[in-house]
């Protein structure tokens, strides 16, 4: 039994080997349960008492060894393996992942949102497919009026009463019914209209509407206010102008141009050489939207506007096709940075 001992003691220790499958094999013909040392466990029980101890120990010994020898031969071949597997070639620059942007309407609307917020205007937001009364007859549509026309709408098949919203004056027309004034709100959104798709227009795009409602509030407000927003998003140096216009929602409505943010107003090809490029429409809400929404026309006025998210975004960064925001062209939406 020593003897047995000492030989597979030899064995073990001379044993190397760089293949995982002569590795196994070490380990079935030393440590499986039938392989070699678990037997002469098994012949123990014949040994001599006064030789227990001794060879007992030697046992234990071999069995440790035996052990060591397969974890510390396992880790070797493991770490080769890793090592030799694929083209590890660890001078390479680290391979990052891609980052998302964000889309540039999301860019130019949470801009918006911001410089409004600054003057105290909350967000409102309401369903993109509405009824008549919020979409057209509260804003003082009347039934069978060419103004329906003006924005060419997608009715729901069946139900003339139904339709995608064509603005979100509709969300304003909510926020009137369920709040008192002061009220200001910015309603940003997808709308929807029936057009021919072209460079120029597009049968949904995002709006970002304006309201507000309180004692006393004139054309002037209007004026400033939107002279602010123009400054803080186009540059400090914009001019506006307003251009007496119609919706009819509101009374006097305007149309509001701003210096051409390209040629500075010098005259261009954005601008058509005029210097200027229309931008939005406004006005002083209708007394009528205020009593169709529950408010008091004689204690409050307001005004309200309303502005293309995608034509901001397009004089902005001097885009020239509108379809280019909805191919989601990766090589075109990730040259927009965001500051929010
Ligand atoms: N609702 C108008 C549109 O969609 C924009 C607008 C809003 C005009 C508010 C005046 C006042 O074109």
């Amino acid at each position: 039994m020593k003897d047995k001992i000492k030989q597979l003691l030899d064995e073990i220790s001379v044993f190397t080997t760089e293949s995982k499958e002569e590795l196994d094999q070490f380990r079935i013909k030393y440590l499986s349960k039938k392989g070699l040392i678990p037997s002469l466990f098994g012949d123990f029980k014949n040994v001599e008492p006064e030789l227990r101890k001794e060879i007992g120990q030697a046992l234990n010994d071999l069995k440790n060894k035996a052990q060591d020898k397969l974890s510390s031969l396992t880790e070797i071949l493991d770490s080769n393996i890793q090592e030799s597997s694929g083209d590890l070639d660890l001078s390479l620059p680290v391979n990052f992942e891609e980052l998302g942007t964000r889309h540039p309407l999301s860019i130019v609307r949470n801009k918006i949102i911001e410089i409004f917020a600054r003057l105290g205007y909350n967000v409102s937001e309401g369903p993109e497919i509405e009824d008549d009364f919020h979409n057209f007859t509260a804003l003082n549509f009347p039934a069978d009026h060419p103004a329906r026309d003006m924005q060419d709408t997608f009715f729901i098949e069946k139900n003339p009463d139904i339709a995608l919203r064509t603005h979100t004056s509709s969300v304003q027309v909510r926020v009137m019914q369920s709040q008192k004034p002061p009220i200001r709100t910015i309603s940003p959104g997808r709308v929807f209209r029936n057009e021919a798709i072209s460079a120029r227009a597009h049968c949904i795009f995002h709006q970002v509407e304006g309201l507000y409602i309180n004692k006393n509030v004139s054309f002037a407000d209007l004026k400033q206010t939107l002279l602010y927003f123009a400054r803080e998003f186009f540059g400090e140096h914009t001019q506006i102008r307003l251009r007496p216009s119609y919706f009819p929602f509101t009374e006097p409505s305007a149309e509001m141009d701003i210096s051409c943010n390209i040629c500075g107003g010098k005259g261009c090809n954005i601008c058509k050489h005029s210097g200027w490029v229309e931008i939005l429409g406004c006005g002083m809400v209708d007394p009528n939207v205020l009593e169709n929404c529950g408010i008091d026309s004689k204690e409050y006025t307001g005004f309200a506007f309303g502005m293309g998210i995608e034509r901001i975004a397009m004089l902005k960064y001097q885009i020239n096709d509108i379809r280019l925001f909805f191919e989601n062209d990766k090589r075109f939406l990730k040259q927009f940075v965001s500051s929010i």
